[in-house]
C-alpha cells in the first residue's frame, strides 16, 4: 500500500488528510507542520476515528522531522499563510514562496520518488517555483485549483438548476486566481445537455462570476480561506493519482506549446494517473476562450516574474 505525506497541518492539509485516511488511500499517511505538536495533536485525533468511520490508515504527526515522510509516493503542500479578508491569493506570494522552495526541498531529500501536488497560495506560481527549483520532470508536479473551482462552479450551476451538482459537469481553467481562472460556461451540461440552452445568460454569468470570487466570499465569511473543498479537492487529485483512475481533471502543469502557451504552470485539463499529469486533453477553445487563457497566461507570468526579482529561481 502506498504512503502520502501532507505538509502543513492547518484548516486545508488537515481537512486533506481527513477525507484520505477515510477512503484509505493509503496504508500511511504523514502529517508534518512547523508547529510544535499541532500536526502530532490532529493526527492522533484523526487516528481515533478509526473504529468510528472504519478506516485502517495510520496517520503520524511530525514537526518538521522530514525523515519520517521517508519513500512517501504522494506529497502534498499545503504549508504556507492563508488569505484574510481582502487579500488576494497572490498577496501570498512573499512569505509562501520561500516555505514552498524550502519544503520542496526538504521533502524530495527523502522521497526522491514522489509526486508533487501543490496547494499553497499563490498557486500556479507556487507550481513553477516547485518545478524550477527541484527540476522533477514536469509530470510529477501538479498545483491543484481547477479541481477545486470546477466543484465551486458546478455547485453554483446546481444551485442556479435546483439539480443535484452530481448530475452537473463543469470545468475550469487558467490561473487559480480572482480573475484569472475561465469557469467554461459553454462546456458545462446538465446530464449531457448544455447549461447554457437552460440557463438565461444573465444567470450563467452570474454563476461564472460567483465561481470566479468563489474563495474571496468563503475568506469573508470565515476570516481566514476555506478548507472543506479545498482539502477534499487536494484528496481527489491524489485519490486519482493513487488509484491510477486516469480521471481527467483541471490541473496547473507546465505547459509547452499545449494551449499556446510555454515556460508557464497553468490550470488545463489533464489525466492524472499513477505517473502524474500523464497528457493534456485539448478542449479546443473557440476564439473569445484562447483570449481569455492567453490573458490569464499573461497575469500568471507577470505573478511569476516576482520569483526572479526574489531571487528564488
Ligand atoms: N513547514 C511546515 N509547515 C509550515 C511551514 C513550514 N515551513 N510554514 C507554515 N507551515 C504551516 C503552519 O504552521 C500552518 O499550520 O502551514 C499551516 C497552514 O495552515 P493554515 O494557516 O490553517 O492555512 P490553510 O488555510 O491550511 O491554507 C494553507 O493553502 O489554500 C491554500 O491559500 C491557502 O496558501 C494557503 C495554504
Amino acid at each position: 500500500m502506498s504512503k502520502i505525506t501532507v505538509i502543513g497541518a492547518g484548516n486545508v492539509g488537515a481537512t486533506c488528510a481527513n477525507v484520505m485516511v477515510q477512503k484509505e488511500l493509503a496504508s500511511e499517511i504523514v502529517l508534518l507542520d512547523i508547529k510544535e505538536g499541532v500536526a502530532e495533536g490532529k493526527a492522533l485525533d484523526m487516528m481515533q476515528t478509526a473504529t468510528l468511520l472504519g478506516f485502517d490508515t495510520r496517520v503520524i504527526g511530525v514537526t518538521s522531522d522530514y525523515s519520517k515522510t521517508a519513500d512517501s509516493d504522494v506529497v502534498v503542500i499545503t504549508s504556507g499563510i492563508p488569505r484574510k479578508p481582502g487579500m488576494t491569493r497572490e498577496d501570498l506570494i512573499g512569505i509562501n514562496a520561500g516555505i514552498v522552495k524550502d519544503v520542496a526541498q526538504n521533502v524530495l531529500k527523502f522521497s526522491p520518488n514522489a509526486i508533487i501536488v501543490v496547494i499553497s497560495n499563490p498557486m500556479d506560481t507556487m507550481t513553477y517555483l516547485a518545478l524550477k527549483t527541484t527540476g522533477l520532470p514536469k509530470n510529477r508536479i501538479i498545483g491543484m485549483g481547477g479541481i477545486l473551482d470546477s466543484s465551486r462552479f458546478k455547485c453554483y450551476l446546481s444551485l442556479a438548476l435546483n439539480a443535484p451538482a452530481s448530475d452537473i459537469q463543469g470545468v475550469v481553467i487558467g490561473g487559480h486566481g480572482d480573475t484569472t481562472m475561465i469557469p467554461l460556461a459553454r462546456f458545462a451540461t446538465y446530464n449531457g445537455v448544455p447549461v447554457t440552452s437552460i440557463l438565461d445568460s444573465e444567470t450563467t454569468n452570474k454563476v461564472v462570476a460567483d465561481t470566479m470570487v468563489g474563495g474571496a466570499t468563503l475568506t469573508k465569511f470565515l476570516g481566514t480561506s476555506a478548507w472543506y473543498a479545498p482539502g477534499a479537492a487536494g484528496a481527489a487529485l491524489v485519490e486519482a493519482i493513487i488509484r491510477d483512475e486516469k480521471k481527467v481533471y483541471p490541473c496547473c502543469v507546465a505547459l509547452d506549446g499545449e494551449y499556446g502557451q510555454k515556460d508557464i504552470c497553468i490550470g488545463v485539463p489533464v489525466v492524472i494517473g499513477k505517473t502524474g499529469w500523464e497528457k493534456v486533453v485539448d478542449f479546443k477553445l473557440n476564439a473569445e476562450e484562447q483570449a481569455a487563457f492567453n490573458k490569464s497566461a499573461e497575469a500568471v507570468r507577470s505573478m511569476n516574474s516576482v520569483l526572479k526579482d526574489m531571487n528564488l529561481i
